[in-house]
């Protein structure tokens, strides 16, 4: 007899905002290794709409941003039959779990969060309960899906802190309901700075729009960006910590080339900023080309898509119904 041993993917889940548009930094940063993941792991990935009204939103801006944020991921070539690809508000358990999780916070303890404390200075016309409870609501994300690894990136490091905090302390005050997800680093993956300021993540709330490149955005659009580009005045094609402008552009030039950068430095040996800047643009929007155009295929069909999306809230509604039922169950609900 033979002995067929299933081997179980280990699980992943990653979610991401709705708000604007997502830019090179978050498809280099984050965004490709979704796309590479999905064949190692059982992948849960959502846009993440409910986090997104914490700062204000123009209604029909965020309307019509959830539709493009999730056309997008297909569009990256996330295929949603293989994955557990959804909108976060399709499925009810998020905001439902996330209350009896925020019954086992400490207001203390979310009074660190370093993410709240740089929104509310940056907003102080809006410093909302929801931006201070937003950690929770993401723990809820996470918790439901049991997943054994989240991508996160820097920025959501803290986050991913707390939302294993909360799940230990629910597990031990009521038993075992929650798997504790551990941080996943990506072997790839390019830290991406302003094309205006390298000290700054590059990042789709700047108001300089030649900081940042949309994924979208269109191929004159995105080689005139990287034209007026911060450089340095060492005027040679070489990685420091000095060169913190050229160093970036050598970064992008690699994670979208695959090229190392020694091989990049040798490449541009003795020629000029100009030379470069324009090999990096061009191969940006190369990269960023066939994911425009499917994009703007899937688009179009709003009944494909609201049909994919209604599936994907379908698969995440059975998974999370379980864990949340459960967590119910043990803290002493009647069900
Ligand atoms: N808070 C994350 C961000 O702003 C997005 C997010 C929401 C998330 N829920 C999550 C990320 C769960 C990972 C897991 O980028």
């Amino acid at each position: 007899m033979c002995n067929i041993e299933t081997e179980q993917k280990k699980k992943v889940l990653s979610c991401i905002q709705p708000s604007g548009m997502l830019t090179l930094g978050n498809y280099l940063g984050a965004l490709k290794n979704w796309v590479n993941m999905q064949d190692e792991f059982d992948c849960t990935f959502a846009v993440a709409d409910l986090h997104a009204i914490t700062v204000r939103q123009e209604p029909a801006a965020l309307r019509s941003q959830i539709y493009s944020t999730y056309a997008l991921l297909l569009a990256l070539g996330i295929d949603p039959e293989k994955n557990t690809v959804f909108i976060q508000s399709h499925v009810p358990f998020h905001t439902q779990l996330s209350w009896l999780l925020s019954c086992n916070t400490q207001f203390g303890e979310m009074s660190r969060m370093t993410q709240f404390k740089d929104k509310s200075a940056k907003h102080p016309e809006n410093v909302n309960v929801g931006l201070f409870s937003y950690p929770v609501l993401m723990a809820a994300d996470i918790l439901l899906y049991k997943p054994d690894f989240v991508p996160v990136g820097a920025d959501q490091k803290q986050h991913l802190e707390i939302a294993r905090d909360i799940a230990v302390r629910f597990n031990n005050k009521y038993g075992d309901v929650f798997t504790i997800p551990e941080p996943y680093i990506p072997k790839t993956g390019a830290r991406v700075m302003s094309l205006q300021d390298p000290s700054k993540k590059m990042s789709k709330s700047d108001d300089n729009v030649n900081s940042w490149v949309a994924i979208l955005d269109s191929k004159d659009d995105i080689i005139r960006k990287f034209k007026r580009a911060v450089t340095d005045s060492e005027a040679c094609v070489r990685f420091s910590e000095e060169q913190a402008g050229i160093s970036n552009l050598i970064t992008i030039y690699s994670a979208v080339t695959g090229k190392t950068v020694a091989e990049i430095e040798r490449e541009f040996e003795g020629k000029g900023y100009g030379e470069f800047k324009l090999a990096v643009g061009e191969s940006v929007a190369d990269t960023l080309a066939p994911i425009k155009a499917s994009y703007e295929e899937i688009i179009k069909d709003k009944k494909a898509l609201e049909q994919l999306y209604k599936e994907g809230a379908d698969k995440a509604c059975r998974q999370a119904y379980k864990t949340y039922n459960k967590a119910m169950k043990k803290v002493g609900f009647v069900l």
